[in-house]
């Protein structure tokens, strides 16, 4: 793999709402009522915050139906499982389910996940200091995903700019929309090249897969490569950004892990449910007479489920504020739940146990060395550090 095409500065901050702590006004919320109407990014939105009505809302899909993503992510993403129900969903999930079961992963462990996280870290670990989110986190899951789909590691740049164009598409529009047909251009001739030749690789599944005996029309591939990227990539940098912030704004805790890495995935659960790298998604209702948190939503309506309230619920966490990679309580919410309970949950946490344990294993006596610089995590609909400037015994 060429590591030059990384050279260029990719990073785009597609954080939407500049927020630095949302916890006290999600404690606020709780209190006064589970599910209120809330102004969400300037329009008036149902919104549930206690665990358990988050819960009930992605367990019931037939009441709550994902279709609510029509008028948002459809427009950028094209036809996508995120916002399909029942048998459909089914159907276009299975497609590629198979390919992010734990045992398919294990080969792409050793053949490119590994290998890109030394790479990555060979260009920073003789120095000494390093800035993290954008030397080594932005840039690490992004090229996975781009591999896995078979994108040529020399346009993985482009794609990758295309695709944080695209997702930022609520802080521009008209750039948004661009990226998102220059992807289809871009993607087009390999879709076709594929179906002719198939690959190892996820547009080959793609392009040959067939449901209920048709082919897959190519709008249904575009849409499941368009998300996939972000998917995969935005998601899982935020995650070992937060992990890398947690352990390193609690010594202890880093020290504890450092010593003993079978704590790896406690770590990461406890991450995850901490700072959820995504905050909240939403459904509509699709019943009359629907009550939740004790409030009626009339059928039609959408309702915001809040991730990152639901994960500090102190009816569930015990001071659910502190980080504690030995805490006890239920499963997070961060990978969402029910029918689209997140496809990518065993490649996310993959990805960042293998790159933890590097960062551990090469980056001796590692530290925050913030200089002005105010490292802090921050974000409404996603959160992850702004910035992550380390110092540690260089190799
Ligand atoms: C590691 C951090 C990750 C987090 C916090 C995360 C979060 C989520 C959440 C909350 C959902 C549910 C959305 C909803 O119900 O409306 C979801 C779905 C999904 N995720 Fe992830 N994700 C992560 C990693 C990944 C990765 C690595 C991939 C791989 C490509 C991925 C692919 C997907 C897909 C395809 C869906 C849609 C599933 C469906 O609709 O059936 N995610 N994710």
């Amino acid at each position: 793999m060429d590591a030059d095409v990384w050279d260029i500065d990719v990073f785009v901050d597609t954080t939407v709402g500049d927020v630095r702590d949302p916890y006290p006004e999600y404690h606020a919320r709780r209190r006064e009522a589970p599910v209120q109407m809330v102004a969400q990014f300037g329009t008036p939105t149902y919104v549930a915050f206690s665990y358990d009505d988050v819960d009930t809302v992605l367990s019931d899909s037939e009441t709550f139906s994902s279709t609510v993503f029509e008028k948002s992510l459809v427009l950028v993403f094209g036809p996508t499982i995120l916002a399909m129900d029942g048998h459909e969903h089914i159907a276009h999930r299975g497609l590629i389910a198979s390919a992010f079961r734990l045992k398919a992963l294990e080969d792409w462990k050793t053949t490119l996940i590994e290998p890109i996280v030394h790479q990555l870290l060979d260009r920073i670990a003789g120095r000494g200091e390093a800035e993290l989110v954008r030397e080594f986190n932005f840039r690490f899951p992004i090229q996975v995903i781009a591999r896995m789909l078979g994108i040529p590691s020399e346009d993985s740049a482009m794609f990758v700019r295309r695709s944080m164009e695209m997702i930022s598409i609520a802080v521009n529009i008209d750039r948004g929309l661009q990226a998102s047909s220059a992807l289809r251009e871009y993607l087009a001739p390999f879709v076709e090249e594929r179906r002719r030749e198939p690959k190892e690789d996820l547009i080959s599944v793609l392009a040959t897969a067939e449901i209920d005996g048709h082919r897959l029309p190519d709008e249904h591939i575009y849409g499941f490569l368009r998300l996939l990227l972000p998917a995969g990539a935005e998601t899982t940098y935020r995650l070992l950004g937060n992990l890398t912030f947690a352990l390193l704004t609690n010594p202890d805790q880093l020290e504890e892990l450092r010593a003993d890495r079978s704590l790896m995935p406690e770590a990461i659960e406890e991450t995850l449910r901490w700072e959820a790298p995504v905050q909240q998604t939403a459904r509509e209702v699709m019943k009359d007479g629907i009550t939740l948190g004790g409030v009626e939503i009339p059928k039609g309506h959408s309702i915001s489920v809040s991730l990152g309230s639901a994960n500090r619920d102190e009816t569930k966490y015990d001071d659910p504020d502190r980080y504690d990679i030995h805490r006890e309580g239920p499963a997070h919410l961060a990978f969402g739940g029910g029918a689209h309970y997140c496809l990518g949950a065993h490649l996310g946490r993959l990805e960042t146990t293998v790159a933890m344990n590097a960062i551990l294993d090469r980056l001796a006596d590692l530290r925050l060395e913030p200089g002005d610089a105010d490292p802090h995590v921050h974000g409404q609909a996603f959160r992850s550090p702004t910035s992550l400037p380390v110092r540690f015994k260089p190799e």
